[in-house]
């Protein structure tokens, strides 16, 4: 019997990677067709290069004489995103502001992985403004992309409790270990074609197999840290 050709993901990121490691290591349902950077000493370039992946790098820096450097880096993104053709792009700390055509281009089939439980902190600095707010739960959201920065259909978050004597660094240690369980499995879902856009809502379809309970859970679509007595 024929099997389903396997969709395939471009990655984008700045920096680290971990994110990028914890999809890969999660062997999602899916080809990595390539990872692409716009910063070309970006961590995560090493890792895909040492897991055979194809790594491409936009640096942003190279269009800052353009009339419109946002816009022109945005266009060569683009053109290179769309020669592999993905069914999903992966903004996995990818730092850039995107303009409304790149944004519109890939609608319905980007998303992004944000350090806060959304729509609370989006920015920079998520970890430390939550300590200052004396916020007791903090957490991670995966969502759909839309030309409002960290904003859109939200797929799955995962919260995590704040310690009193919690820093930044605890604190986003605590967070990103739910970001690596977290955008796994909204990868594999997209990649099982189970998310389905609903006005501002994201529905999780159940498995084709799975138990009427299982299909519940799926759509509670919290994820909450083991550690957490709610
Ligand atoms: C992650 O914490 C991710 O949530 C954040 O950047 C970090 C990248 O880490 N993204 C954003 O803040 C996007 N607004 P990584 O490079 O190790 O995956």
């Amino acid at each position: 019997m024929a099997t389903a050709p396997r969709p395939s993901i471009v990655v984008l990121i700045s920096g680290r990677g971990s994110n990028l490691r914890a999809i890969v290591e999660s062997a999602p349902p899916c080809r990595i067709a390539a990872v692409i950077s716009n910063r070309p000493a970006a961590d995560g370039l090493a890792f895909a290069r040492a897991h055979g992946i194809t790594t491409e790098v936009v640096d942003h820096t190279a269009f800052a004489g353009a009339a419109d450097p946002r816009t022109a880096f945005d266009a060569a993104l683009m053109q290179a995103i769309d020669q592999h053709r993905p069914g999903l792009v992966v903004l996995a700390g990818f730092m850039r502001i995107l303009t409304a055509g790149f944004v519109d281009h890939y609608a319905g089939r980007m998303i992004n992985i944000h350090p806060s439980l959304l729509p609370a902190y989006p920015g920079l600095h998520t970890h430390r403004r939550a300590l200052d707010d004396g916020v007791r739960l903090h957490g991670c959201t995966v969502h759909f992309v839309t030309s409002t920065l960290d904003s859109g259909p939200i797929v799955v978050q995962a919260a995590v409790p704040v310690h009193a004597d919690d820093s930044e660094d605890t604190l986003s240690a605590r967070v990103l270990e739910q970001e690596h369980r977290l955008y796994p499995q909204a990868v594999r879902w997209f990649a099982e074609g189970r998310l389905v856009i609903d006005g501002t809502r994201v529905r999780v379809l159940p498995a084709p197999d799975s138990s009427a309970a299982a299909a519940a859970a799926a759509n509670h679509r919290v994820l909450v840290a083991p550690a957490l007595d709610l």
